[in-house]
Formats: C-alpha cells, sequence, structure tokens
C-alpha cells in the first residue's frame, strides 16, 4: 500500500484548502464506515482521500483530458462536465499518485453518480462524500445518524436527497443514479420482504 501522507501531501498542492478538508474529512468517515461495516479500513481511508483529486480541474479540461484518455463522454456529463471529476479521478489516482488498486480505483469513479452493482467499498466512499464532518446541508444529521445502523438505509436516504437536490436545481438526473437508486430500493424491499406496491 502507498504511503497515506505522501499522497496526503500531493494532494494538498492539488485542492483548494476547503476541498482538501473535505478528503480528509470523507477520508476518516469512510475509514470509520469500514471498520463498522467490515471493509477493508486502508483502502477505504485512500480511496476518500482521492476522491475529488480531479475536482479542481475546469469543465474545459474535464472535457478535453477525458477525450485524450479515451474515457467515453455521455450526453449527461457533456452537459455537465463536472461529473466527469469522478472518472477522471479515478484514472489520476492511477496515474499521478501510483494508486494500482482497482477497488480503490473504481470506488473514486462511483463516487460522484452513484450507480448499479456498487461495492462495499463503493457504497461507503458515496456515503461518506455525503456525511463527513465538514458537510452541513438541511438532513446531513438524519443522514448521519441512519448511517450509524444501516449502511443501505442510509444510502438510500443520500440517493434521494441527491436526486431532490438535483430536481430541485433543474439540473440533469444521470442514468447511473437512477439505476442505482432503483437497485438499492428493490433491495431493501426484498430484505424487507415487502412487493412494495405504492398501491398495497
Ligand atoms: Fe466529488
Ligand atoms: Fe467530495
Amino acid at each position: 500500500m502507498i504511503e497515506y501522507e505522501a499522497v496526503a501531501e500531493q494532494l494538498r498542492s492539488q485542492l483548494s484548502e476547503k476541498r482538501y478538508l473535505h478528503s480528509i474529512g470523507v477520508s476518516r468517515t469512510a475509514a470509520c464506515l469500514a471498520r463498522q461495516f467490515g471493509a477493508d479500513v486502508q483502502k477505504a481511508a485512500l480511496a476518500g482521500l482521492l476522491h475529488d483529486c480531479a475536482r479542481a480541474l475546469p469543465d474545459e479540461q474535464l472535457l478535453s483530458i477525458a477525450e485524450e484518455w479515451g474515457l467515453g463522454i455521455d450526453r449527461i456529463e457533456r452537459e455537465t462536465p463536472v461529473l466527469l471529476h469522478a472518472k477522471l479521478g479515478s484514472l489520476l489516482a492511477a496515474r499521478e499518485y501510483g494508486v494500482n488498486d482497482r477497488e480503490i480505483c473504481r470506488a473514486i469513479a462511483f463516487h460522484t453518480t452513484g450507480g448499479p452493482g456498487m461495492t462495499l467499498l463503493d457504497e461507503i466512499i458515496y456515503l461518506a462524500d455525503f456525511i463527513e464532518p465538514s458537510r452541513s446541508f438541511p438532513g446531513v444529521e438524519e443522514l448521519r445518524n441512519l448511517a450509524e445502523e444501516s449502511l443501505h438505509g442510509a444510502l438510500l436516504a443520500a440517493y434521494n436527497q441527491s436526486v431532490i437536490y438535483i430536481l430541485h436545481n433543474g439540473g440533469l438526473l444521470h442514468p447511473d443514479t437512477v439505476a442505482g437508486r432503483n437497485e438499492l430500493v428493490m433491495q431493501n424491499r426484498r430484505e424487507l420482504g415487502s412487493g412494495g406496491s405504492l398501491d398495497e
């Protein structure tokens, strides 16, 4: 495993102080969640630390680098280039920070939209990004409380918050967000043994 402190120093030179502190917050929160839910704590800490490593790149650069590196850019990403910081961050983590762990890289790639088929580590990074200590949006305390009890309960609430925020701001919903949220709803219903139709 690469040296956490060295990675943190390198990252610090690339991000604003606020975003760097957010990254440290995600890293610590992800490590706690990993301990709580049985994931690899070191991987969670490193993925959390680096999840926003491409976040400071302006839209034009996100698009041009994504094109240069042959990343597929979908229609929603073309309209909302900031989404690309997740996929690009995943590649930057490997190329610039020496992370050669696929699980860490994919967790970084999933952290903005979420998506179906997420691993435990993917879910932890997605959730930690919402609930790390410097986050202060309405409802964040409820998410933190939910995370004490149920990873999937908190994850679904985080998806819902994200969808509501996007709708409220007239944004575009990425299909991966919709698919990830729907998968979780179905999974939660199966776990609760409910058919879950609205008119039941
Ligand atoms: Fe991000
Ligand atoms: Fe973030």
